[in-house]
């Protein structure tokens, strides 16, 4: 300590001359920095950190964090949010502390951050400072690549579906063939068996016995019941690979109707009984399409509709034409989707369906493929009554 009046001043000076070049040496970081004292108040704060948190305007300097009142200009919605990042901040008992924080106002950004003690030569914790890093871009780009990646993973499962499918139709159709012509030559013989039986020259012991007249009605009963079976098989065999439609990779001109009748088939097993379907397809010329993307637009509406409707319910698909346009209708009796949700239901990855029920793909992967189209999708819905997707798709598809 010296009391002339002389050195005092020349102290004071070097002080300040410290002082502003700590300043501009924490300006000149691309980091927010800030120091709060070991009484809670802070002692130093950059420009860098008053921008990151929208403090602009204010004087941080002498404030006294565990009483802080923000003020309108911060990011920080509520006083009570910059209150607790303060005091967190403050939060000496641990040695370090690293955050990451989104913000959303003014515009939204996420800050990385870690606060340490500040500490003497003898170990005394004189205060905590703390490093704030505006990590935004780094995690938008993140979350870009996430989204890419699980679109990818998405459309490669879809092809190795279809691929799936098409190479079971194409297994089972030879064996079933073979079933089924054995099948007519069955009816056939059995046939003319009772025509035997039937005729004038057959004994009526014979016809009439009892034995002989039992397996008569069997047989006829099991290849009425054989005939059934292959024809269910032959259909679904059909629809198989009108669903997958790898050799249609190509835009074609296409029946919607067939499309939507084969979708449905596929996903009757979750429909089951509890479903009521209602047809009322309009007249609609072919379009010009990727029918197996289409099909594929049309099975996540299905399925989305039968989750939304775990009772009972009603699919109702209705098809018209207006002008130039085709317009297809689903509607479902389900449980509706909140008015909240209806901006959100087409991003990547939103699901109100939890862990490992949806991934909440399927409606952006539709959209994505009825854009492609040049068409649209709307869709409306009330809470507690249902919701209608209607896919609008230009019949003349020009343009890739
Ligand atoms: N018919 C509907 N009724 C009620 N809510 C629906 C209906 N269709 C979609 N939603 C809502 O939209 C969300 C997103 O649907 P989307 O098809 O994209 O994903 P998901 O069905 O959740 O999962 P994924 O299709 O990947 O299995 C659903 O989680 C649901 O909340
Ligand atoms: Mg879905």
């Amino acid at each position: 300590m010296t009391s002339d009046p002389q050195e005092t001043s020349n102290l004071e000076q070097s002080y300040k001359t410290l002082h502003n070049l700590m300043e501009s040496i924490l300006d000149s970081s691309l980091d927010g920095i800030i120091l709060v004292d070991e009484e809670g108040k802070i002692r130093l704060v950059n420009q860098v950190f008053k921008r990151l948190y929208g403090f602009e305007n204010c004087d941080l300097v002498g404030m006294d964090i565990l009483n802080f009142q923000s003020s309108a200009c911060c990011c920080f919605r509520q006083p009570e949010e910059s209150q607790k990042f303060f005091k967190e901040i403050f939060a000496l008992g641990d040695p370090v502390i690293r955050r990451e924080l989104d913000l959303t106002q003014p515009v939204r950004k996420v800050i990385s951050f870690y606060a340490r003690p500040v500490v003497d030569r003898e170990g005394k914790i004189l205060g905590r400072i703390s490093i704030h890093t505006d990590v935004t871009v780094e995690r938008n780009l993140q979350a870009e690549m996430r989204e890419a990646q699980t679109q990818l993973i998405q459309s490669e499962k879809m092809a190795s579906l279809g691929m799936l499918v098409a190479g079971i139709a194409h297994e089972i159709n030879t064996p079933i063939g073979s079933i089924n012509s054995n099948n007519d030559i069955l009816v056939r013989a059995v046939g003319k068996m009772r025509d035997f039986l039937n005729c004038a020259h057959c004994p009526s012991e014979v016809a009439n016995d009892p034995e002989v007249v039992k397996i008569m009605g069997i047989l006829e009963e099991i290849n009425r019941n054989n005939r059934l079976a292959c024809d269910r098989i032959i259909t679904i065999i059909r629809n198989l690979k009108n669903f997958a439609r790898l050799d249609e990779a190509e835009r074609k001109q296409v029946n919607i109707h067939e499309g939507l009748d084969s979708t449905l088939t596929l996903v009757q097993h979750q429909l089951k009984t509890r479903i009521q379907v209602i047809k009322e397809y309009g007249e609609l010329p072919e379009i010009e399409c990727f029918p197996n993307q289409l099909n594929q637009v049309f099975m996540n509406l299905f399925v989305n509709a039968g989750q939304a409707m775990p009772d009972q319910g009603t699919l109702s698909i209705k098809t018209f034409r207006q002008g130039q346009y085709a317009k297809i209708v689903i509607s479902d009796t389900g449980i509706g989707i909140p008015s909240e949700n209806l901006s959100k239901i087409f991003d990547p990855g939103f699901t109100t369906k939890g862990v490992g029920v949806g991934t909440g793909l399927g409606l952006s992967i539709c959209l994505k493929i009825i854009q492609d189209h040049h068409g649209r999708i709307d869709v409306e819905s009330e809470v507690g009554k249902g919701t209608t997707f209607t896919v609008t798709l230009p019949i003349q598809n020009k343009g890739a």
